[in-house]
């Protein structure tokens, strides 16, 4: 028996594990009550009675080196935080998780793909800008009302530097640089003043388009935007153009499509009116062409502007604006795309 009890010994004392699971096993094994140890006890009453003192005292150093020795080698993985899984070279890599694209990028890519198959190009411009390229080239005269439109964040007490409120600011440093044919698509960010609530903030995405070459047409405008409607959000989508007012279009409208939550039937986000209103567009006036140098009597053009919040919401119907610049995980994680 005292071989017996050497050999348990031994073996306790060279006990190698990789898992916190084989350290449960081990317990299981020597110290369990079906365990070795405790089945030493049967073989005990064989014992000789003047043997039983010296026996039964190194039983019970073998118990003592059993139970320590597992609680050292469970404290190793406890310390070291891991699993054991580490030990295992023949693992694979850690998968590493993937980060999404912000709902944002994702839409505003998909917005400027459908206008690079119709030939136009990306621009970009400050989104610290001067008076002139926001308004003032854009035909909004000093004192036109159409200023109040837009609540303006003003630089240093300086009027003559603002945020820009809309990306239609681009579209004039394009032209004043570049000689027709000139198709850009202008994505970026924008401020206003306004108080932030669930559907408005006061910096938000545009995307802006620009057309601008001999002889082009109302028609032309009216077929991108037919073309951009169902690219986006369907085959079986309608366009509808109202006829409306900007400062830097004549004549302009704002399109609206079929709502694409309850198929132009009406529902809630539709108000019930089956439309929902996308984007502002018209023809560009020829005093912005004269105001950039470009020959209003041989070139016309067309330009449109949408806010990439807005499309976004219609595609995946997020209800607070907010939730889009509060970097929360879980939201972010929703939106998985190819972009
Ligand atoms: N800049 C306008 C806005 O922020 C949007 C817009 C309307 C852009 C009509 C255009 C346009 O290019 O033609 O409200």
């Amino acid at each position: 028996m005292i071989e017996k009890i050497e050999a348990l010994l031994a073996e306790i004392e060279q006990l190698q594990v990789s898992t916190p699971e084989e350290v449960e096993a081990a317990r299981v094994r020597y110290l369990s009550k079906k365990g070795i140890i405790s089945s030493l006890m049967d073989d005990f009453r064989n014992v000789p009675t003047e043997r039983k003192r010296e026996v039964g005292m190194r039983v019970n150093a073998l118990k003592q080196t059993a139970t320590e020795r597992l609680q050292q080698l469970k404290e190793l993985f406890v310390q070291n935080g891991s699993s054991g899984k580490e030990n295992d070279l023949s693992r694979t890599a850690y998968p590493v998780p993937l980060g999404t694209r912000h709902p944002l990028s994702i839409v505003r890519e998909e917005i400027c793909d459908i206008f690079k198959r119709l030939g136009f190009s990306i621009a970009e411009g400050p989104e610290v800008e001067d008076d002139w390229h926001v308004f003032s080239s854009l035909n909004f005269a000093d004192d036109h009302p159409a200023r109040d439109m837009q609540d303006t964040f003003f630089i240093q007490h300086d009027p003559q530097i603002v945020l820009r409120t809309h990306t239609s600011s681009v579209q004039t440093r394009v032209m004043e640089t570049t000689a027709p044919p000139i198709r850009i698509i202008c994505p970026g960010r924008v401020y206003r003043n306004e108080a932030i609530s669930y559907r408005a903030h006061c910096f938000f995405h545009q995307v802006e388009a620009l057309y601008i070459d001999e002889g082009v047409s109302f028609a032309d405008l009216k077929q991108a935007l037919f073309f951009f409607a169902r690219e986006m959000f369907g085959a079986e989508t309608k366009i509808r153009l109202r006829p409306s007012y900007f400062p830097f279009t004549e004549p302009s409208a704002e399109m609206d499509i079929s709502c694409n939550i309850c198929g132009g039937k009406g529902c809630p986000f539709c108000k019930h009116t089956g439309w929902v209103e996308i984007l502002g567009c018209g023809m560009v006036d020829p005093n912005v062409l004269e105001n950039c140098g470009i020959d209003s009597r041989k070139y016309t053009g067309y330009a449109l502007g949408m806010g990439i919040e807005r499309i976004t919401n219609l595609k995946y119907q997020v209800k607070d604006l907010r939730m889009f610049s509060e970097n929360d995980l879980r939201f972010l994680e929703q939106f998985r795309s190819a972009y």
